[in-house]
């Protein structure tokens, strides 16, 4: 699905975050030692080397809601952006949280210049976040913040399989202005 928020163009897909090779930065789900793990963050590890291990230590720890910027060495992106998600029924507020972490990882985008990003869904896997409430969280956050963004000009979601897809979409349809002429929400 792609659709526009004002001068930023939003995009959901299926796919792999490593294997993003056109966006200037992928968003990482990390652990608060920034260390590889399983899911999103033992992928993004393996395809970006040791070296990105290296470069995360002396930023960690970080608290859930906040992101840190590293190179993406073999990555095909420039940057990484960590963000470390709530524990869903562990971390509180749990919305307010994930939002920050979306918030920060734009904030970040934005102070390196960056034109684009795709983003993971933050929490849902190993953290047990629901995807119908993280997709409503992520979506709404990239809204609230496109008015201000100056450098950003693409955000994609990258979802890895098809449940998730169809929900992030019907919630971008219930939550985002339809492009003029289009009937996304009949
Ligand atoms: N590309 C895109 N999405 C992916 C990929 C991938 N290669 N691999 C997994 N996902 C999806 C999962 O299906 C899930 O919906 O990303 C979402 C986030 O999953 P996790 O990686 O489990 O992230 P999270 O729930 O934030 O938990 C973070 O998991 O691996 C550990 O070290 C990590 O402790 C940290 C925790």
């Amino acid at each position: 699905m792609e659709t526009a928020i004002g001068r930023v163009h939003l995009s959901i897909v299926q796919g792999d975050i490593t294997k993003q090779g056109d966006v200037d930065a992928v968003i990482n789900a990390a652990n608060a030692q920034l260390a590889p793990g399983g899911g999103v963050a033992g992928a993004i590890h393996r395809a970006a080397g040791p070296e990105l291990a290296r470069a995360c230590r002396p930023l960690a720890p970080i608290a859930p809601g906040e992101a840190v910027l590293t190179p993406a060495f073999r990555l095909p992106n420039r940057f990484v952006i960590h963000c470390l998600g709530p524990v869903y029924g562990v971390d509180h507020p749990e919305a307010e949280l994930l939002a920050s972490c979306y918030r920060h990882a734009l904030r970040l985008a934005e102070a390196h210049g960056l034109g684009s990003m795709a983003c993971v869904a933050i929490s849902t896997g190993v953290f047990g976040y629901p995807m119908e409430e993280a997709a409503r969280v992520a979506l709404g956050t990239v809204l609230e913040e496109a008015p201000r963004l100056r450098t950003v000009r693409l955000v994609r979601f990258c979802l890895a399989d098809d449940g998730a897809l169809a929900l992030f979409e019907r919630i971008a349809s219930i939550l985002l202005p339809a492009p003029s002429g289009s009937s996304q929400h009949s």
